[in-house]
């Protein structure tokens, strides 16, 4: 069960990213919402669609753990190369890393790009789903030293810097991530079933 009333909402978030975690539970710490780390019950899908890697990984995840829990799944959708990585960022970081993307787009002039943040929360007999964007584009070259995955080649809208450069405090009050958990912490202020 979730606590509620006197205590604080405690989730498992099922993730082996620190840097996801602590951007999380940043965002929920200020909605009386706890979140703990759960590295080991992670199920890795694939799927055009990363709202349905998320909902399949916490479904599974709670069939396993049997406690509120979370799971985010995300990616970084680059318009010149039609969505590409997307759903296989994480592949994507790992093999052609930050220099393979800039290579992708030697040249190209259309640097547009955004990220998006699929969270899916799984507690008693609910299972909600909360997406969250931020667009951007694509750097001419990686700069800063924060964070991780593609934030030193990803300028936000509206800013002159990398999420690298900009750092945590920055990035965690405008990220895909950051919108797509306050949109989380929404529902579960308002939900009066759980
Ligand atoms: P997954 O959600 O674990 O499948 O990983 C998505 C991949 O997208 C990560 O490994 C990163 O490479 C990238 N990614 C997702 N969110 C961010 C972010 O906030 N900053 C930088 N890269 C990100």
């Amino acid at each position: 069960m979730l606590k509620k009333g006197g205590g604080n909402i405690k989730l498992a978030f099922i993730t082996s990213n620190q840097h996801k975690y602590f951007e999380a539970r940043q965002v929920l710490s200020s909605w009386n919402i706890d979140l703990y780390m759960v590295d080991s019950v992670k199920l890795e899908v694939q799927d055009e669609e990363i709202e349905n890697i998320s909902r399949t990984a916490a479904i599974y995840a709670y069939n396993v753990l049997k406690k509120p829990l979370i799971v985010e799944d995300s990616g970084l959708f680059i318009e010149a190369l039609n969505g590409f990585p997307g759903p296989f960022s994480s592949y994507a970081h790992k093999t052609i890393g930050n220099e393979g993307i800039l290579r992708l787009l030697s040249g190209e002039s259309n640097r547009k790009a955004y990220f998006k943040a699929s969270v899916t929360c799984v507690c008693n007999e609910f299972v909600m789903t909360f997406n969250g964007l931020v667009y951007g584009t694509i750097s001419m070259e990686p700069k800063g030293d924060k964070g991780f995955g593609f934030d030193p080649i990803f300028v936000p809208k509206g800013f002159d810097k990398t999420f690298s450069e900009l750092g945590e405090d920055v990035k965690n009050k405008i990220s895909h991530r950051s919108k797509a958990f306050t949109e989380l912490a929404m529902w579960l202020s308002q939900s009066r079933n759980l």
